[in-house]
């Protein structure tokens, strides 16, 4: 099988995208080259295009002139929605990371209805968490039972809450849908969305959320119960410089890319 050369542009320069274009440009996975890089913060694209050999972009027109192959959302949900479809129409393939804006169906909708006219593909990641394969396994047969808990560090949750969060108990936040989650907690509970998605959907999968000052960075578990048995899948990343996002969903984004050019693949 022919390892295709494709283009990847980055719309997002911040923690993750800039773990991507790295790894990227360093060669670890092999059948890539970094197309245009691009932000709001024009400077950081620019230091990033440098560190990389990327083509700085002024904006998203300029990164799609480049014609890339696949583009790497790694810039927010707002971001997301604006870029989603254009890229698409132009014929690029779509790897988001702020997944949570997929949690309003109609948006979905049209993404799903745009990439199917274009010939196209939406490739979700698995993110901060993982198991995907099996949520979508499992999923096949009879009814799926998922929860998920995010469980973070409270100054994790400083943005989303107004108030100061007690530093020497447990503070259960939130319980209610995924939809629900992402509409209170926008940049906090993508992964949530994302296992939802691969689940009931984001308006049928439990979502918790707590401040949890006993642990140094945010908690991910999703508990599965159906036919097949039960199954619980946890993640906690090493708490790092910053507290929201987990380095483990810029890797997930990685490895989506080898997996599109292995020719024995783990799914
Ligand atoms: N799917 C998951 O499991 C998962 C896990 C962690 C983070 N995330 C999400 O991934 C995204 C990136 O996370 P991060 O930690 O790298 O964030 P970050 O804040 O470090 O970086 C985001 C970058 O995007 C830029 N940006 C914002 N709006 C933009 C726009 N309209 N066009 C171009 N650039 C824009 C910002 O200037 C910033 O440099 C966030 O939305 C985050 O919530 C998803």
């Amino acid at each position: 099988m022919e390892k295709k050369n494709r283009t990847v542009g980055l719309v997002g320069c911040g923690l993750l995208g800039r773990i991507v274009a790295q790894d990227i440009a360093g060669g670890l996975i092999s059948g890539y080259r970094l197309a245009g890089l691009t932000d709001v913060d024009a400077d950081l694209a620019k230091q990033l295009a440098a560190e990389t050999g990327g083509t700085f972009c002024a904006g998203l027109g300029e990164l799609l002139a480049q014609k890339p192959d696949l583009v790497v959302e790694a810039a927010g949900g707002p971001a997301l929605r604006e870029l989603a479809l254009p890229v698409l129409r132009a014929g690029a393939s779509l790897i988001p990371l702020s997944i949570g804006a997929f949690a309003d169906e109609g948006f979905c909708e049209e993404v799903r209805r745009t990439a199917e006219e274009q010939g196209v593909r939406v490739y979700l990641p698995s993110g901060a968490i993982g198991g995907f394969d099996l949520i979508r396994a499992a999923k096949l047969h009879g009814e799926l039972r998922a929860t998920i808990a995010n469980d973070k560090p409270p100054r994790s949750l400083q943005e989303a809450v107004p108030y100061p969060l007690p530093e020497d108990r447990e503070e259960p936040l939130f319980a209610g849908s995924a939809r629900e989650a992402i509409a209170r907690f926008p940049k906090n509970v993508n992964v949530a969305v994302a296992a939802a998605l691969a689940a009931n959907g984001p308006g049928e999968t439990r979502v918790t959320v707590s401040s949890r000052p006993d642990l140094s960075a945010p908690r991910h578990t999703i508990r599965l119960e159906g036919a097949f048995g039960q199954a619980v899948i946890q993640v906690d990343p090493k708490a790092g410089e910053n507290q929201r996002s987990s380095t483990l969903a810029a890797y997930s984004v990685l490895a989506l890319l080898q997996k599109l050019n292995d020719t024995i693949v783990f799914l």
